[in-house]
């Protein structure tokens, strides 16, 4: 298929360019830039040895989309691009909407006009808020808790009003869980500007000696050890659920489905499960809980394996390997064009 992918420059999206090409597929990336590497996409064409079309611009820009939508002749959009720090949605939630929400509308809009009806949506675990039994099936209640959130789960009832409206629209939105990990070549990965606030690319960090100890947010859970648990997804796992996802829409339909192991681990499991595949020390503190962190979160997996004959098949340790080598060849991520 011709896909449009949105914000396919970031880390889920770059992974996943990789996977479609490999998949046959044709891809026009647009993407501002505004977290993602224009060198990401660089890599993926030289890993794959199959060309990417890259556009800089904003998915707000409807012009824009409809003029590449057409020209292009795309048959479906995988949709990444947003904004995803839940702490800057906080501090400043109009931005978060404005892009995510406000920029899918112009998407969708421009997609509409152009006749192109197909559409994966990357949307998170967060629109389930606290958990209210594990694992989470995909009828658990939604209830975002944090301006973020809150944008996914608007946008995910917009997807489910425009299908209502039109059964023309085939339309898969895919609950994220903790993607982690990177490519195995260690060229493609997570590139978080500034501090991490994510747990994996910190213990990264503290494991390569740029940050000096891990500060694990509260002990006092009721978890197997104390600390929070999630359920962490390879990366390149989840880009293969999105290939399946994408041909699993060329039937029609709407479907809402987790993207996860079934799996959880806690911080104390991570730590140490890094520090068997880096022989490094993960210095760390435990300290008081982060506002709004829930003790534990993990997915019901089996509607993912139901609809698109998708598991996820990376264990911890491959997801901390893959981490580190990508961490370790690319210490200053994409900034150091050396590697
Ligand atoms: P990312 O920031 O690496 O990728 C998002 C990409 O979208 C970036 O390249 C950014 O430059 C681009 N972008 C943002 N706004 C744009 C706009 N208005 N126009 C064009 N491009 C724009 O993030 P990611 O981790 O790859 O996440 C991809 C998607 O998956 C996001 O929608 C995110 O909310 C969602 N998600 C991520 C996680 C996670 O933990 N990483 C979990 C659940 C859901
Ligand atoms: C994981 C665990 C922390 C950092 C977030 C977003 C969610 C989604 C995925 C976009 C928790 C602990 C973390 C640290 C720590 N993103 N931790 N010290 O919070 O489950 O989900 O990313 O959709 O929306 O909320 O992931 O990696 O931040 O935390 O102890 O320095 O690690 O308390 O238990 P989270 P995380």
């Amino acid at each position: 298929m011709r896909i449009l992918v949105t914000g396919g420059a970031g880390y889920i999206g770059s992974h996943t360019c990789l996977e479609l090409l490999a998949c046959g597929h044709e891809l026009v990336v647009v993407d501002n830039f505004c977290n993602g590497h224009e060198e990401a996409l660089g890599r993926v064409e030289r890993l794959s040895g199959k060309p990417v079309t890259v556009v800089e611009g904003d998915i707000q820009d409807r012009a824009l989309m409809t003029s590449l939508l057409r020209e292009k002749g795309s048959e479906a959009v995988i949709h990444f691009a947003g904004l995803k720090a839940v702490g800057d949605s906080v501090s400043d939630p109009l931005s978060f909407y404005t892009n995510n929400v406000f920029g899918t509308i112009s998407l969708l809009e421009a997609m509409r006009d152009c006749d192109v009806r197909k559409i994966v949506f990357s949307s998170s675990a967060t629109v389930y808020g606290d958990p209210r039994w594990l694992p989470i099936t995909e009828n658990h209640p939604l209830r975002a808790k944090n301006p973020y959130g809150t944008t996914k789960l608007v946008i995910e009832d917009l997807l489910r009003d425009l299908y209502r409206s039109d059964s023309s629209w085939a339309i898969a939105m895919l609950r994220y869980f903790n993607p982690v990990g990177a490519h195995e070549s260690g060229r493609i990965g997570e590139d978080p500007k500034g501090v991490p606030t994510n747990l994996m690319p910190f213990i990264a960090q503290v494991a390569n000696g740029r940050r000096d100890e891990l500060r694990i947010w509260g002990g006092d859970y009721p978890t197997r050890d104390g600390t929070g648990e999630r359920d962490y997804n390879h990366v390149v796992d989840l880009a293969e659920g999105h290939v399946a996802a994408i041909e699993a829409l060329e039937a029609g339909g709407m479907s809402e489905v987790n993207l996860g192991t079934g799996t959880a681990y806690t911080v104390l499991d991570m730590v140490r499960a890094f520090e068997e595949v880096s022989g490094r020390p993960i210095p760390y503190k435990i300290v008081e809980r982060r506002p709004g962190d829930a003790a534990s979160c993990f997915a019901d997996p089996s509607l993912a394996e139901q609809r698109f004959g998708w598991r996820a098949r990376r264990g911890l340790l491959e997801m901390c390997r893959d981490h580190w080598r990508w961490e370790q060849q690319n210490p200053d991520g994409y900034r150091d064009r050396s590697a």
